[in-house]
């Protein structure tokens, strides 16, 4: 549709007033305009052009924005970005190619890159206390098998903390680059949940494994990096710890750090950290010489054998816009307020457990002391799937989880995983989570009952306007 005012073309979608997605007796995910609106201002024209050549995806975007909005966040290894991030991302840097490193590119017309990587560099390096920091890596997963190329060689024996126990696919999964091409022992956690230090000494001491992952996805408690480290040196294996979880936690101080004990540190961006999809690889040792191999494979060389495993032995050009965000990102983690904002992650994930063990909810381990939770549904009589359906339905958004020695299959598991940065970062506070708590108990202890799934939908709709989510952004 033309509009003769602004001479710009205005898909229809723009002409309404966004409709809740989880209004009271709405049927939810449907996005329809049969209920309450809230008041969203539509009428930017921020994605003017994407909206102009192509309203199917603005429309698809402006839909996501509205959902993320309207829904309780509580995906663990999610969160929101800042608009300043988001900027970095949209930039005319996704145009430029770049293969190598600063003052090292294998194409011209770098200078303003090599100036936007160096950034990123510097400031990982200065924010976690290492010498060296590569921010090339596309996301976690090529990060971590990047570390393998450059540490290891096909075949080797590489360990990480079972799927199923809390651990991440590519620390070495079967069916994973990392349980395929090297030879992949897992350590699983105790019955009570936590990680076996005795246990995992034993176990080392036998399998005499060239790296060990330590880290996980769904492990709600805090890691002894310096325990890990001495059962790594008993067979003088790698210690690769992946802070992809816990990353803002570690700079928050709220986690301790790995520095000083693991030989690499690996971590997502876009978790605890708050930045765009990426990763980074840390790790201390002479500095870089990226164009020539080193003598030798030793943890003296590891700046360079990361950097060369990233490129050129996995990836080609860099993605420069990620590199920037990741930089932004970086400069947002080193102020007070991160630091805040990390303290505040934790009050609210205990609150949070609180509420949900006042509803008598089983919990693994009994609790939290990172950002996450692991709950055993089991007592309930609900499975996993089921508990993440009937959330959703509601507004509330998490993932069924594997939990320690289940029973039940991936796809239907036992638990599910539940944590705090995303609505920390939208300014919830722990009495919005003693309420969010007790809505997800009286959920799945009734989850068919119309009358308390309504109460929720609006317990969510009040909670998600009280905290606004990009108030001044909009797509169409
Ligand atoms: C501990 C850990 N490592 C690595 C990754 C992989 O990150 P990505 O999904 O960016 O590849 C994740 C993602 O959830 C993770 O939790």
């Amino acid at each position: 549709m033309y509009n003769s005012q602004n001479g710009k073309f205005c898909h229809p979608e723009r002409q309404r007033r966004i409709p809740h997605f989880y209004a009271r007796d709405s049927s939810p995910r449907q996005g329809g305009a049969q209920n309450d609106s809230i008041s969203t201002d539509t009428n930017s024209t921020s994605m003017s052009h994407l909206s102009q050549f192509d309203p199917e995806i603005a429309n698809a975007i402006e839909s996501e924005l509205i959902r993320q909005r309207q829904v309780l966040e509580m995906i663990p290894s999610e969160n929101f970005t800042s608009e300043a991030v988001l900027e970095a991302m949209g930039s005319v840097l996704t145009n430029k190619y770049s293969e190598g490193y600063p003052g090292k590119r294998y194409y011209g017309g770098n200078e303003y890159i090599d100036q936007i990587e160096n950034l990123a560099r510097d400031r990982a390096k200065a924010l976690f206390g290492v010498s060296h920091a590569n921010v090339q890596s596309y996301s976690g997963s090529p990060a971590n098998q990047a570390v393998c190329f450059g540490l290891v060689s096909p075949g080797d024996k590489i360990m990480g903390l079972h799927l199923f126990y809390g651990g991440h696919l590519t620390h070495g999964w079967n069916v994973n680059f990392s349980g395929v091409y090297y030879t992949s022992v897992q350590y699983v956690t105790g019955r009570d949940g936590y990680i076996d230090y005795d246990a995992l000494a034993k176990q080392v001491s036998e399998e005499k494994p060239k790296l060990i992952f330590v880290g996980a996805t769904a492990y709600p408690r805090k890691f002894d990096f310096s325990t890990l480290a001495q059962i790594a040196k008993s067979v003088d294996a790698y210690l690769v710890a992946d802070i992809s979880h816990i990353a803002g936690l570690v700079i928050s101080e709220d986690h301790p750090s790995p520095v000083g004990h693991a030989d690499v540190i690996t971590t997502t961006t876009h978790k605890t950290l708050r930045g765009p999809r990426g990763a980074i690889i840390l790790c201390n040792g002479e500095s870089s010489e990226p164009l020539k191999a080193p003598p030798e494979r030793s943890r003296k060389y590891l700046p360079t054998m990361i950097d060369r495993a990233v490129f050129p032995g996995l990836q080609g050009g860099p993605h420069n816009h990620q590199t920037a965000a990741i930089a932004v990102a970086l400069k947002e983690a080193a102020t007070p307020e991160f630091k805040e904002y990390g303290h505040q992650v934790m009050r609210n994930a205990k609150a949070l457990a609180q509420a949900l063990l006042d509803e008598g909810i089983a919990l693994i381990t009994g609790g939290t002391d990172n950002h996450l939770i692991l709950a055993d549904l089991t007592p309930l009589n609900i499975g996993g799937k089921q508990a993440q359906n009937v959330l959703d339905e509601v507004g509330i958004t998490l993932n069924k989880n594997m939990i320690p020695f289940d029973t039940r299959k991936p796809f239907d598991p036992s638990g599910i995983r539940l944590g705090t940065p995303a609505l920390t970062t939208r300014g919830f506070n722990e009495e919005d989570m003693r309420v969010i708590g007790k809505i997800i108990g009286e959920v799945l202890k009734d989850s068919t009952n119309e009358t308390i799934k309504n109460k929720a939908r609006d317990t969510v709709r009040e909670l998600t306007e009280k905290h606004p989510l990009y108030p001044g952004l909009t797509v169409l």
